[in-house]
C-alpha cells in the first residue's frame, strides 16, 4: 500500500472514531438517563426491620416444657410399644438394638454401660434434660447427625410429653417438672 492508501486508511478509522463519538453523545442528548426515583421493583421492608427477619427463624420442634405437668404418663406408655423393638425401660433392664432408658432423664447422653453407641451420640455431650429429650424424640436424625437410633420420630408435641413423662417415671426417682422460669425461658428462645 503507498503512503496515500495508508493516509486514507487512517483518516477512515479517525472518522469512524468521531462518529462513534457522535452518536453516543447525540444518543445521550435524545434519551437522557435519569436517575430512578424509587428501585424499578419495590422490595418491601417493614420499618426498622430487615428483609430477612420476616423468614421462620426456627424449624426445631415446638416447645415441651409446658405440656409437662398435664402430660399423661400412661399414654406414654402405650407410645413406648414403638420403642420396645429396641429399648427396655424398666429397673435392670438389658441393652438390646438400643440402650437399656432406666434412669434416662437427666442421664448423661450416650453413658448406658455396656452398650455400644455411635460416635455420633457418644461424642455429642451434654444430658437428656427435657429439652433435649424433645429434640431428639422429635427427629432423632435432626438433632444427632449420624445417630445409629433408626427411628423417624414423635411428630406430635403431646405424644412427646407423654412418652417423656413416661420416661420420668421409669427411674429410682422422678425428676422434679419444670419451673415456670424453666417453661418461660423455653418459650422465649
Ligand atoms: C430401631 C431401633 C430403635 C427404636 C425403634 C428406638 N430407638 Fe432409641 N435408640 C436406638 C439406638 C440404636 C440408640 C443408640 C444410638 C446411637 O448410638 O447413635 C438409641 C438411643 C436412644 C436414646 C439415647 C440413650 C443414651 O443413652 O444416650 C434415647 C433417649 C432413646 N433412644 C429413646 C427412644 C425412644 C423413647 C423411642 C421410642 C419413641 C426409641 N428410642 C425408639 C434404637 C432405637
Amino acid at each position: 500500500m503507498d503512503e496515500l492508501g495508508l493516509n486514507k486508511l487512517f483518516a477512515g478509522i479517525l472518522m469512524a472514531g468521531l462518529l462513534l463519538m457522535v452518536g453516543i453523545k447525540l444518543a445521550d442528548v435524545l434519551v437522557p438517563h435519569s436517575e430512578l426515583e424509587q428501585n424499578a421493583y419495590v422490595i418491601e421492608v417493614p420499618e426498622g426491620g430487615t428483609a430477612v427477619a420476616a423468614a421462620p427463624a426456627d424449624t426445631g420442634p415446638e416447645p415441651i416444657l409446658a405440656l409437662l405437668a398435664g402430660a399423661d404418663a400412661v399414654a406414654g406408655e402405650k407410645l413406648a410399644k414403638k420403642c420396645t423393638a429396641c429399648h427396655v425401660f424398666d429397673a435392670g433392664g438389658a441393652n438390646k438394638v438400643g440402650p437399656a432408658l432406666w434412669n434416662i432423664v437427666n442421664a448423661q447422653k450416650g453413658a448406658v454401660g455396656g452398650f455400644s453407641y455411635s460416635s455420633a451420640l457418644s461424642e455429642f455431650g451434654g444430658e437428656w434434660d427435657y429439652v433435649a429429650l424433645n429434640a431428639f424424640l422429635a427427629k432423632p436424625k435432626a438433632y444427632i447427625k449420624g445417630t445409629k437410633m433408626n427411628f423417624a420420630g414423635l411428630k406430635k408435641p403431646t405424644d412427646r410429653a407423654n412418652m417423656i413423662a413416661y420416661l420420668r417415671q421409669q427411674a429410682d426417682s422422678a425428676v422434679a417438672l419444670p419451673t415456670d422460669a424453666e417453661i418461660a425461658a423455653e418459650a422465649g428462645s
